[in-house]
């Protein structure tokens, strides 16, 4: 999604730096970058569209001296206008005094739009930020924050700004409402705005979160922080820069890293968490979930993300024998929900900024909701805002398909979910074999990766001859089948479909036919017998199958061996094969696999 920083200059030069965190902040939303530079009466402005380095390359022929003392800069997905040098951001007012860059949504900017033309105001581009622009210019008072001041009554919407403007050189002002926004500081006194706080390593080591309606106005090298009109003071906080840092190392994409990653995830997971000798888990969560008498488990997510808590909702069901609801957030947002004193609200999201999820969370802490949170990003909206919650230390995931960060939610939410059993009397045999069982799984994830790695891709190599796929799955394989077509068709633009295996007959069965193939995921689970049934269905219908299995009882037209494991734990093996079979065919197929057209990491807009 898009992203705002600004910077203001002592040591660091500041075209690098600003380069630098677009490049980080790609992954999120790449239709277009832009930048301006300023000193006292001049602004320069570089946009581009398409990659960053199509910024880096008209950046070559311009001189951006030691003179300029700030720079904002932004990335930008489209959402208002489509993508063209003129709504590609900073955008300006009609004197090009003021600039500003900024995330999210103006909701009323039509009808502004309108009264400002009345005014005699034109408009260069169709976005709702230059609207921002012109309502600073026609409420202009004697100091910049005092402008921006008066203009934010009449904004609805939610947005992050960061403004400057010529007329108030030693001036800017930043804006978080509703959109992440964080300050961050330096030993050198450096002062940085950014809408990402990873994409501040080496650059700031220490931060202050801003919370929504907090203005800043920062004059020369000092700052203040209002709310409500009101000043007030934030603490500052170190983040350790280190595990800010993301690097692909020698594998082609990130997404093939971090896929090679996850048995490590996994064991960070698991580490001071799970006690493999003595079969007990400890984390500081549990000692809150303690004090709460949870009857039913609400769970809240988007995508990939939801897939991870359809199957804790399996074990919630199966392991701890309770209610469980599973929403979607931008569907549980129209809901006219009931919350019951005991019930859990649980959020799960890898960036803890995905807008839905977090309009969601905050429904829920107004009806008086216990909320966790179960978070990869630490610093992240989510991660401050829910009562309690765990984080699932993936470390930091790039690929806009997320991979590791799903395997290391399920990881995470099985400890909750095995806590809560354990309280509720699992039998104790049944657990130690299950808290056995999941010691090994970081080991069978590696038998596949380096196994079976050579057979998946030549399966997927032959799948790219095709154009229609169904995933199949059951029980906890349905949330798997998802997710592998999620991936599938996310990264390789081939449609895919998942359903649970037996609904087939109740429609899409019409289109099974040699030229749709279907990858069913069936381990030596429960639901063997059924699977085996649904081969035959799909077989008799002459279509091709891909069966993902450690049963010799059932063979498809390709087959995919994963190791055998405890009946619950599948759909950490499951999941690994599915995300290879999607990384080489969209290999295949020469995509965009680390930025997926039309797709950005963090989803922080409405
Ligand atoms: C797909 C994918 C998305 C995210 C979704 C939620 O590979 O990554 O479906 O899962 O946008 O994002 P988070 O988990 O950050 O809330």
């Amino acid at each position: 999604m898009c992203g705002i920083f600004w910077y203001k200059w002592k040591t660091h030069n500041i075209k690098d730096v600003l380069l630098t965190w677009l490049k980080r902040l790609e992954y999120r939303g790449y239709d277009s970058a832009g930048m301006a530079f300023l000193k006292k009466w001049e602004v320069k402005v570089v946009k581009a569209l398409g990659k960053v380095a199509n910024l880096e390359e008209k950046l070559r022929n311009i001189t951006i001296d030691n003179s300029f003392e700030a720079g904002m800069a932004h990335t930008r997905w489209a959402t208002h206008g489509g993508v063209t040098l003129e709504n590609t951001h900073p955008h300006w007012d009609s004197g090009q005094s003021i600039f500003l860059v900024h995330n999210w949504i103006i909701e009323n900017f039509k009808e502004l739009k309108q009264e400002l033309t009345k005014k005699g105001y034109s408009f260069y581009s169709q976005t709702d930020t230059e609207v921002i622009a012109k309502l600073l210019e026609d409420n202009k008072k004697d100091t910049l924050l005092k402008t921006v001041e008066s203009v934010l009554p009449l904004l609805e919407g939610a947005y992050a700004l960061l403004i400057f403007s010529k007329d108030f050189p030693d001036e800017m002002v930043a804006v978080r409402f509703g959109s992440p926004l964080v300050i961050g500081f330096n030993d050198q006194k450096e002062i940085f705005f950014s809408s990402d706080t990873q994409a501040l390593a080496g650059f700031a080591d220490k931060v202050i979160f801003l919370d929504d309606g907090d203005v800043v106005g920062v004059k020369g090298n000092d700052f203040v922080i209002k709310s409500n009109g009101k000043l007030i003071s934030k603490a500052i906080e170190k983040i350790d820069v280190e595990s800010l840092k993301a690097e692909k190392w020698d594998f082609p994409h990130y997404m093939l890293k971090e896929i090679f990653e996850q048995p490590e995830v996994l064991k960070n997971v698991f580490r001071g968490r799970v006690d493999f000798k003595s079969k007990t888990l400890h984390a500081d969560a549990f000692r809150e979930l303690d004090k709460l008498d949870i009857q039913r488990i609400v769970f809240i997510a988007s995508w990939t993300s939801y897939h991870a808590w359809i199957v804790a909702a399996r074990w919630f069901e199966d392991l701890v024998g309770l209610d469980t609801g599973v929403e979607i957030g931008s569907e549980f947002v129209y809901k006219n929900f009931k919350v019951k004193p005991t019930d859990l609200y649980v959020f799960i999201s890898q960036s803890g900024e995905t807008a839905d999820s977090i309009e969601a969370l905050k429904l829920v802490q107004a009806k008086g909701g216990k909320t966790f949170g179960i978070v990869n990003v630490v610093w992240s909206t989510i991660a401050r805002v829910t009562d309690m919650g765990m984080f699932t230390r993936a470390g930091t995931e790039v690929g806009v398909a997320s991979t590791k960060a799903f395997v290391a939610q399920l990881g995470t939410l099985l400890l909750v979910a095995l806590y809560l059993a354990y309280k509720n009397g699992i039998a104790k045999p049944e657990f130690d074999k299950i808290i056995e069982d999941l010691a090994a799984i970081p080991t069978k994830i590696e038998e596949i990766l380096y196994r079976e790695n050579a057979n998946i891709k030549d399966i997927a190599y032959q799948l790219v001859d095709y154009y229609n796929f169904f995933f199949l799955g059951r029980h906890y394989q349905l949330p798997i089948a998802m997710e592998g077509s999620l991936k599938f068709k996310e990264i390789t633009y081939l449609h895919s479909e998942a359903y649970p295996a037996w609904e087939l007959k109740h429609g899409p069965l019409a289109l099974i036919d040699e030229k749709n193939p279907s990858i069913l995921i069936a381990p030596n689970d429960l639901m063997l017998e059924h699977n085996i049934s649904t081969l035959e269905e799909v077989r008799a219908r002459k279509g091709k199958v891909v069966v993902i299995t450690d049963s010799q009882a059932i063979k498809g037209d390709w087959n995919i061996k994963i190791p055998s494991t405890n009946r619950f734990l599948y759909p950490f093996l499951t999941v690994v094969v599915s995300q290879l079979l999607a990384y080489h065919a969209a290999q295949k197929l020469w995509r965009e696999i680390d930025k997926p057209r039309n797709l950005a990491k963090s989803v922080t807009v409405k």
